[in-house]
Order: C-alpha cells, then structure tokens, then sequence
C-alpha cells in the first residue's frame, strides 16, 4: 500500500510508540487486502471496550495505545456494566475497577464515553458517501446500507488504528464496484418487527458475507431495518445490504437476476419459544430508539410489571428523553445505558433465562452469554414481563 512521506515518518515511530502501532495496523491490513492508499475518514466507532470482552489482554493493550489522541470523531462500545448505576443494577465490584480503566483509557485518547452500538441516533449519524471505520458489526450494518456511509467490518483494534491516524485503507465496502448486491430476496407478507431480525438470523446463515437486496410487500421502518442488519451480521457478516425503494443505493446497481422467497412460516422458524422459568426480559439489541422506548411505554402505561425488565439506552438518548425514563422506572423497569445483555456479565449475577425480541442477541446470548435464551416478538416479551410466569 502505498504510504505518503507522513504516514512513512509515523510508521518509523517519529510520533512515538502508539502511533506507530496504529500506522502497523493499518499499513498490514491495507497489504493484506490490496489497498491501494490510506484514505481520510469522518469518524470512527471502536468495539472492544467490555472487559468481559477484551479481558485483561485487551486491557493491556488500550494501556499502551493510550498516550495517542484520536484524530476524529470516535464513539465506543457498549461496555461491560451501567458505568453510573453499576452498583445498583448489581455487577461485581472487580469487574467494574476493570471496566472503569478501559474507559478512563478510551477517555484519555479523546474517544466520546458514549458507549453505545447506535452512535447514529446519539449524533455520530453520517453522510452519504463518508468514510468511515466503524467496527460494531450492527452499526457498520445500518452505517452501510440505511446511511449509504462507508466502512468495513472493522476489528476494535483496526478501527481504534484508524480513529488514531484518522484514515483507512481504501478496499471493500470503500469502493463502489464492491458496494453492489449479489442476491435477491422477496418478502410478500407482511411481516412484523422482530421478523426482521428472524430474517435476518436465516439471511446471514445463508449467503455468510455477501450483500443482499430485499424485496420486501410492505413498508419496513428505521428500527425494523436496524434488527435485520444486526441479524445479518451476527449469523453471517453481512455488512452491506439493499432494500428496493427504501435504501440509498438500492437504485444505483442492477436488481440481482434471481430472487429467493421467503415465506413467513419460514421466518418464524427462527423463534425460540420455550417461555418457562425466564428471569429476566431484555430488550434493546440493538440499543433503543425514541420510538421503541415509546412504543414499550404506551404498552405498559396501565399495567403492573412482575418480571425483571431491563431497557438498554444509548446514555444521550436517555438524557434526553428524561420524562418518558422517569415515567418507565416509576413502573419499576430497569433503565440501563453503557452496556448491553450480551456484553454484560448476566450469568454472572445469577441470570440464567433471558427473553428477548432480537435476532442478534437471540443469536449470541448462549454461546457469548452462556444463558438460555427465548426469541419472540416485542409484545410477547412485554406480556411476558407483566405476566410473571
Ligand atoms: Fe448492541 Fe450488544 Fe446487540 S452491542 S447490537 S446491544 S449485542
């Protein structure tokens, strides 16, 4: 790949330790790919950030990047634990000093603390056309395909490289000849939202890394879209996909000439329905939007809840919409920012049977959760933690 007079200077360590690090990182993947140069990009979204995670290696090496600053926007992770309300939601002592570390590095490098997989609805939203590296597989999903943005599937440490040198090597999903689809699918039902992330479970196992183009019979939301990508990646690595008339680029490539059918029954398939002994409903993979968090208020506005519910927020959008959290924890719903169900220590802090409506959380739960898992619509889940068992 080649490197301009700069880039060569940070590489031979003219900047110190960390930069030159970074410029490794970026110099090795542009070779392994063939990249032709480095190009700038806007912003930057780091994974890698829960200790239960990254571990103590991981930890290890945030402590020897951190002399470096970011050099664009940058955005992390949900981490390991609620980084207020820690204590109180449970999570261990230990676990939490190392938690607070990597974030205190995350910090020190200029990353914004807001860790969270929907940068793009917390003000890290960007424009058709941007570069980015971003490397939460749900949110280069949603950056790709809904924003029309552009960025690979980056590892934590390629894009902390990249938020560090403020570049990326110019391959993949970077270049418009690798942007187009290569299958169809037609949906001709109408399907319900945690459809999408069931489709999206049976997507992503069936083409792996390759992009798709739906087809869908009725209109499809921001938030049903942003299930199906997450879906996608967690099965398969999808990072790319088209919608007909709904997506940015979908008009820009030629329709695939095959389409495959999906039926209904066959995305329903995807649930798990076993509804005994759960202990607790969680929802929020990926992290809610406004209008979720709307839709689960209007819900239980008049009832009681009598299972544990725990909602996860991007910490701003709770800070914003203070007055719809103070009305959800008034009904004893957990509020929780920072984290998520599946990077959290649930099992841990005694949590054996988790209720969920996402196909991505469906998807990692056992075997990165260790905990046994339902996947059903929202409303199931809701009835479930008013119902008790
Ligand atoms: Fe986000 Fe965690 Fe799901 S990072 S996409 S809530 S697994």
């Amino acid at each position: 790949m080649f490197l301009t007079k700069e880039e060569e200077r940070i590489l031979e360590g003219k900047q110190g330790f960390s930069y030159k690090k970074a410029m490794e990182i970026l110099e090795a993947l542009g070779d392994l790919y063939g990249a032709e140069k480095l190009v700038p990009i806007e912003s930057a979204q780091i994974s890698g950030v829960s200790f239960k995670t990254i571990g103590d290696a991981g930890l290890a090496f945030l402590r020897d990047m951190s002399d470096a600053k970011v050099e664009v926007p940058t955005t992390i992770n949900p981490a390991g634990m609620d980084l207020v309300n820690w204590e109180e939601l449970g999570f261990p002592r230990e676990f939490a000093e190392k938690q607070k570390e990597i974030i205190s590095y995350y910090k020190k490098m200029g990353a914004e603390p807001e860790c969270t997989c929907t940068p793009y609805l917390v003000g890290n939203k960007p424009s058709f056309g941007d570069h980015l590296a971003w490397s939460e597989s749900s949110a280069v999903s949603y950056a790709n395909s809904v924003l029309g943005a552009r960025t690979n599937r980056e590892g934590g440490a390629s894009a902390l490289a990249s938020s560090i040198i403020g570049k990326t090597p110019k391959y993949g999903y970077h270049l418009k000849e690798n942007r187009a689809p290569d299958i169809g699918f037609k949906i001709n039902e109408e399907i319900k939202r945690a459809d999408f992330g069931a489709l999206g479970k049976k997507v992503g196992r069936l083409i792996e890394d390759k992009t798709p183009f739906f087809e869908f019979s009725s209109s499809v939301n921001l938030d049903e879209l942003k299930l199906l990508g997450a879906a996608m990646a967690s099965t398969g690595a999808v990072a790319l996909y088209h919608v007909k008339n709904v997506t940015p680029e979908s008009k820009e490539y030629d329709e695939p000439n095959e389409f495959i059918e999906i039926s209904k029954d066959e995305i329903s398939d995807e649930y798990i329905n076993d509804k005994s002994n759960i202990d607790l409903v969680a929802l929020g993979c990926p992290h809610l939007s406004f209008d979720e968090l709307k839709t689960i208020y209007d819900y239980l506005k008049n009832k009681e809840i009598k299972k544990e519910l725990w909602l996860f927020v991007a910490r701003s959008l709770r800070e914003e919409h203070q007055e719809l959290i103070n009305e959800l924890e008034k009904k004893d719903v957990k509020i929780v920012s920072d984290t998520c169900m599946v990077v959290s220590p649930l099992k841990e802090m005694g949590y054996s049977k988790i209720m969920v409506d996402s196909g991505k959380a469906s998807t990692y739960l056992p075997s990165l959760g260790d905990v046994e898992v339902v996947f059903s619509d929202l409303i199931d889940c809701l009835e479930v933690a008013v119902g008790g068992d």
